[in-house]
């Protein structure tokens, strides 16, 4: 008997449960999209350059189209979908909007889940290849600190100005919000 190429596998997105059937070659971001109907996740180029379909795998940033769905179980899966607190903005999300951090929006989702992890990394003290001495402690986050945290996600409209201007004003409020 051929071996079965396909396998039932659970995922965690936004807190919700799914149980579905997948070919073995299903990336993440095709059941996101295609059987899961969460379609904030984009597809830019399918190949891990353009960071469009930018997810939180516990609470890190990876490319969903280069993740398989079957190596995603058990992984706690935040998309742009689960963002928000209800009807209420992300202060990432408020900060893109009120400062016109996209044109067009499509590379929105992936950096805002990009600018999410970015800004707790940040927090956390991680170094980034631009800063200039890492034993001094956390670093400042510069707009070349932002420049080349979100590196990992074009945007074709070139919104880059204003999307580090509300990288900024995000990580600044939630600074104040813990101090
Ligand atoms: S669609 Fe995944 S990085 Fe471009
Ligand atoms: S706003 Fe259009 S690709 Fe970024």
């Amino acid at each position: 008997m051929a071996p079965s190429t396909s396998s039932a596998v659970t995922l965690r997105v936004n807190g919700e449960k799914y149980t579905l059937t997948v070919d073995h070659r299903t990336t993440l971001l095709d059941a996101l999209r295609e059987r899961l109907d969460l379609t904030g996740t984009k597809k830019g180029c399918d190949q891990g350059q353009c960071g469009a379909c930018t997810v939180l795998l516990d609470g890190r940033r990876a490319v969903a189209c280069l993740q398989l769905a079957v190596a995603a179980e058990g992984r706690e899966i935040t998309t742009i979908e689960g963002v928000a607190d209800g009807d209420r903005l992300h202060p990432v999300q408020q900060a893109f909007l009120d400062l016109d951090g996209y044109q067009c929006g499509y590379c929105t989702p992936g950096q805002i889940c990009s600018a999410l992890a970015v800004i707790e990394e940040h927090a956390a003290g991680w170094p980034s290849a631009v800063t200039e001495d890492v034993r001094a402690g956390a670093p400042a986050l510069t707009a070349d600190e932002i420049r080349e945290r979100m590196s990992g996600n074009l945007c074709r409209c070139g919104a880059y100005a204003q999307i580090v201007q509300a990288v900024a004003r995000a990580a600044d409020q939630a600074k104040e919000a813990v101090a």
